[in-house]
């Protein structure tokens, strides 16, 4: 009898030592993905978000504690333009650069429904903290409490913006580094074309 319990201890240390022991082996000698273009390990994905999901069920915030009006919206796009278009895109431009080549992907917000179907709390959680092993930076130090509802309000209106607001995130020099230069050339374009008297004294 009490070698047999013996047996069992014995047999389930040595099933745990082979296991750890492969999963070492797998990852000391270059074999598990490392580069952001390589696939994702199996469950990767999955393990990830039960993890994020889990924690964010028990601490994102419930209220929120400023309107959706249009000042805020106008003060969450002036936030988004400049910490956020660089990943996560802007309404009709193309990716950029920085954003294609990161894994995993940053979702477009303004691409189908982006996050409108999340609770504000929980966009506001993910902008205050980031997601770990992602490029999804957390603000909490560098934004304000108000900053981050302000552009987790304007996530979650995506779909409905005024237009006071789309223009923001269409306008030059709103810090979305990779885009400024052109949308500021189009502007001029534009400009120039629909009236070359104000074009010129500009
Ligand atoms: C350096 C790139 C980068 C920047 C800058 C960035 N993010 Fe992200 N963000 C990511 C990535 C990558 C993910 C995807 C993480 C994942 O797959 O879990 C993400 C995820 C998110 C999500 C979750 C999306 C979903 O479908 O659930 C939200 C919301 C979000 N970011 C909002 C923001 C906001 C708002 C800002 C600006 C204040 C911002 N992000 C700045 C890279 C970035």
């Amino acid at each position: 009898m009490k070698r047999t319990v013996l047996g069992i201890v014995i047999g389930f240390a040595l099933g745990v030592a082979i296991v750890l022991g492969g999963l070492y082996f797998y990852f000391s000698t270059g074999m598990a993905p490392a580069a952001t273009s390589a696939a994702p390990l199996p469950f990767e994905r999955k393990l990830a978000h039960m993890a994020l999901r889990a924690r964010i069920e028990r601490e994102m915030p419930a209220q929120v504690p400023i309107y959706p009006d249009e000042v805020n919206l106008i003060a969450g796009a002036h936030v988004y333009n400049e910490h956020c278009a660089v990943c996560h895109g802007l309404p009709g431009k193309e990716q950029t650069a920085i954003a294609k080549g990161e894994f995993p992907q940053p979702p477009q917000l303004f691409k189908g429904k982006g996050v409108t179907d999340d609770e504000p709390g929980e966009t506001y959680w993910k902008v205050a903290n980031g997601i770990r092993l992602t490029g999804m930076p957390g603000f909490i130090q560098q934004l304000s409490a108000s900053e981050m509802w302000q552009v987790s309000l304007l996530m979650a209106n995506a779909d409905k913006l005024p237009d006071s607001v789309k223009t923001i995130l269409n306008s030059p020099g709103g810090g979305a580094v990779a885009q400024s230069g052109t949308a500021q050339s189009r502007e001029v374009h534009a400009a120039s074309a629909d009236s070359p008297q104000q074009g010129a004294s500009r």
